[in-house]
């Protein structure tokens, strides 16, 4: 299949973009995107792989932007239940951090989670998983943490395994046993510290080996004030790292405890939130492959008036990634095109770098920047019709879906391609 007379064709060749390097689209005008058997063969002006590949099935993208799909880094989008409640509440003035702490917010969802049966809990995430792809996700990862308790955590491991295999779009999973501490372990955190380094760690060790042929998930760690401090967080990803899973951080989304420079020394794939990050943490960061995974969504979702400081992290010549962060209590959103439009508002990204930050830079964060992320020879042909004649349409339009169609694996699904 040949896509070609795209009035820009963005490759985002070349690999993750570093600092100030960020936002080198590898832009093509009248480009033309050659793929077969699911892979992407060639990229290059229209009239030289038209006159090349004269009789490959074609696709005409006239006024149109065609790009990699949207990789979101960074997702809870399984989970049962309904918070909508919580988020009048919070409107009336209470915080997340005291929701949370009254036992509500991440821990009502614990609790409807554990109630849901496996076929229910897929069915309500698949929605959500649709629309994610709807709106150009083609890959994403997904990280459990609604459980808490070991079956619970399982049934949502095992529910997503069961929803990559069956939806299009490719699932990253990581285990977040420690999202929060659990009702059994109220006030003493240390203790389900120790139960996680000690017997879930280990345990899902063996049982991922029995479920699926893929390589161990990421195991990720919410390192905040009312969840898990510093030592905690060491602790929990220093037993992970033993038993050979790689790891992430939640840190400094709402206090900085110095789990950016943790993920920095241990290698982390990336660390994630980064909102009251300190100086000190962002150089430890810059210097380091662990990638700085911004999430607008979540102070936007929060209505607080922070977001990640963007600027700080690309001077000290840090990966930068976007994601959605959607989840139940702080951003339900599956779009990264809104994700995209909050970063050029309040991270001040252009849009050039929303969208390096949301396709090779994101699959970095997810190991994946070999295999999707860029439109490259070899690599899997993901890739979007965009509804628009010029990139800058991304981040500066929002609200709209501006997806016109999806290729997954060289496959053509919505639009009037499909
Ligand atoms: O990334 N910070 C921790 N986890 C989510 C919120 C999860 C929830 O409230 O259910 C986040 O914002
Ligand atoms: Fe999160």
């Amino acid at each position: 299949m040949l896509i070609h007379s795209a009035s820009q064709v963005l490759t985002l060749a070349g690999g993750p973009q570093r600092g100030d390097r960020l936002g080198d689209l590898g832009l093509i005008q009248d480009g033309a995107v050659l793929f077969r058997d699911g892979r992407i063969l060639e990229t290059g002006p229209s009239q030289e792989l038209l006159r090349k590949y004269p009789d490959e099935e074609k696709q005409d993208a006239a006024g149109k932007v065609v790009m990699p799909g949207f990789v979101d880094p960074h997702t809870h989008v399984i989970w049962a239940g309904d918070r909508s409640a919580e988020f009048e509440k919070r409107l009336g003035g209470k915080t997340y951090l005291e929701i949370l702490e009254e036992g509500g917010g991440i821990i009502s969802t614990v609790r409807a989670t554990r109630k849901a049966s496996l076929k229910d809990l897929k069915d309500q995430t698949r929605d959500r998983i649709r629309n994610m792809f709807k709106y150009g996700t083609t890959t994403l990862e997904a990280k459990s943490g609604y459980g808490l308790d070991q079956e619970t955590e399982q049934k949502m491991l095992q529910a997503l395994l069961e929803l990559d295999q069956e939806e299009v779009p490719d699932i990253v999973i990581t285990y977040l046993g420690a999202h929060a501490v659990p009702p059994e372990y109220a006030g003493n955190p240390t203790g389900y510290a120790d139960l996680l380094s000690q017997e879930l760690i280990p345990s899902l060790a063996s049982w991922w080996p029995t479920r699926t042929d893929k390589p161990l998930p990421y195991v990720d760690v919410f390192c905040e004030r009312g969840a898990f401090d510093l030592p905690q967080s060491r602790q929990i990803l220093e037993a992970a790292r033993e038993h050979g899973f790689p790891t992430k951080i939640h840190a400094d989304e709402f206090e900085n405890l110095g789990g950016a420079n943790l993920a920095a020394e241990l290698g982390s794939a990336s660390a994630d939130h980064l909102v009251v990050t300190s100086k000190e943490d962002i150089q430890a960061l810059g210097k380091s492959d662990t990638v700085a995974v911004a999430l607008p969504c979540t102070p936007f979702g929060l209505a607080e008036p922070e977001y990640t400081p963007a600027k700080e992290i690309l001077d000290a010549g840090g990966l930068l990634a976007i994601a959605t962060d959607i989840n139940p209590g702080t951003a339900w959103c599956e779009s990264m095109q809104f994700a995209a439009a909050l970063a050029c508002r309040y991270m001040k990204l252009t849009p050039n770098q929303a969208i390096a930050a949301a396709t090779i830079n994101a699959a970095a964060a997810i190991g994946m920047d070999g295999i999707v992320g860029s439109l490259e020879p070899g690599k899997r042909a993901d890739l979007l019709i965009m509804d628009i004649p010029d990139y800058r349409h991304i981040g500066y339009r929002f609200g709209t879906n501006l997806v016109r169609s999806v290729v997954k694996k060289g496959q053509f699904y919505l639009g009037e391609e499909a």
